[in-house]
């Protein structure tokens, strides 16, 4: 408990605020006054019913989500939601349209191809490396399709759509990397999915938020476990849900809304944490080189960058090892660095990061 705590830059599972930390240590011992630990208590006892509800009373207020859409929860992730999506909304004969922008966003795109619908890739960023994002207002979203479908903030390639298209097709989106980091305007969506092991909690489930009227789309023949029709009536409880991850979720909404004052205050703060880390790179003489080549592009979560040589790289690593700069490294499949400066990151240690790398710079120039 009185370890210090190095800086934290993993990609996710991720940094969690101290508060959410503390409350969650005593919440072990003794939750909510029941006598039992949150890891021992039953999803639905009375005490519990009280998390689930609140956490989705928080969801709903920090993204103001209107009447017509619900909140659920999934485990497995938001791989599993791909998966679900490919056989709850896209049927047969449907044209379902998606942006390939790496990694995530081309999961997507794989699932989909299991279903019996046909697969458009409106843009792909494949032979560009991933390293911007289309121009929305050049592509050809069919009013007719099923789904439209993109992923907001691409983890690995580290690039976020300052904004999002406006479709009549019902507009699908995997938020999983900068879930609630900043606001949105929910109605522009039909359905939006995270894993929430970036900034909400521990790794397990995701957070879907659905609107209702997509459900009557889900096939009646689906394993109810598949359905998001069945997560829907069953307020997220059919079976054992992850308890212990929306208790962790609820803890990070009221961090978000009591500490941080909301998510208008939340994307400041983000902004300015990721504006010191740009900053050094666009003062660096290209010393330090961001892989996203767009600025409006740069992910305000996912910072990613490389430096003049791999041997520079691997040394740069080794040194913010020492400096207590954890999760560094950049995913396996593109190399160089990544800095993950989700909402629970401090702003010092961001500040800490950004001296180290000028400091780094000016002695291995
Ligand atoms: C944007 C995005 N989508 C999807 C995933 C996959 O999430 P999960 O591991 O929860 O299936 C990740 C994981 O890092 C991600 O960053």
């Amino acid at each position: 408990m009185d370890t210090p705590r190095k800086h934290n830059f993993f990609a996710g599972p991720a940094v969690l605020p101290v508060s959410v930390i503390k409350k969650a240590q005593e919440a072990l011992w003794n939750f909510a006054g029941t006598g039992a630990g949150i890891l021992e208590v039953s999803h639905r006892d009375k005490a519990f019913d009280a998390v689930l509800e609140g956490c989705k009373a928080r969801a709903k207020r920090l993204y103001n989500v209107p009447e017509d859409y619900e909140v659920i929860f999934v485990q497995g992730g938001a791989s599993m939601i791909m998966a679900m999506i490919s056989m709850n909304f896209i049927h047969e004969g449907d044209k379902a349209q998606f942006i390939d922008t790496g990694t995530w966003a081309s999961r997507a795109i794989k699932e989909a191809k299991r279903s019996k619908g046909n697969v458009e890739v409106l843009w792909s960023g494949k032979d560009i490396n991933y390293t911007q994002l289309p121009d929305l207002s050049t592509l050809k979203f069919a009013d007719d399709a099923c789904l439209v479908h993109l992923c907001a903030n691409n983890t690995i390639r580290g690039t976020e759509y300052p904004e999002f298209p406006k479709t009549k097709a019902p507009l699908f989106c995997d938020m999983s990397s900068d879930y609630f980091s900043r606001p949105i305007n929910v109605k522009d969506f039909a359905f939006i999915y995270g894993g929430v092991q970036k900034n909400l909690g521990p790794a397990g489930c995701a957070l879907c938020i659905v609107r209702k009227d997509l459900l009557a789309r889900v096939p009646e023949h689906l394993s109810e476990m598949l359905s998001f029709r069945k997560y829907v009536e069953e307020n997220s409880i059919y079976n054992t849900p992850p308890v212990f991850v929306i208790y962790m979720v609820d803890l990070a909404f009221q961090w978000l809304e009591e500490e941080i004052g909301g998510l208008e205050n939340m994307h400041k703060i983000n902004k300015e944490k990721a504006g010191l880390l740009y900053d050094v790179f666009d003062n660096s003489a290209s010393f330090y080189r961001p892989t996203v080549t767009v600025k409006e592009h740069r992910s305000l979560m996912n910072i990613t960058f490389r430096l003049p040589s791999e041997e520079l790289e691997t040394k740069i690593l080794a040194e913010a090892k020492t400096h207590g700069f954890l999760g560094l490294k950049g995913h396996r499949s593109v190399g160089g660095l990544r800095a993950s400066t989700y909402n629970a990151c401090p702003t010092e240690s961001v500040r800490l990061l950004s001296d180290f790398l000028v400091k780094f710079a000016k002695e291995n120039r």
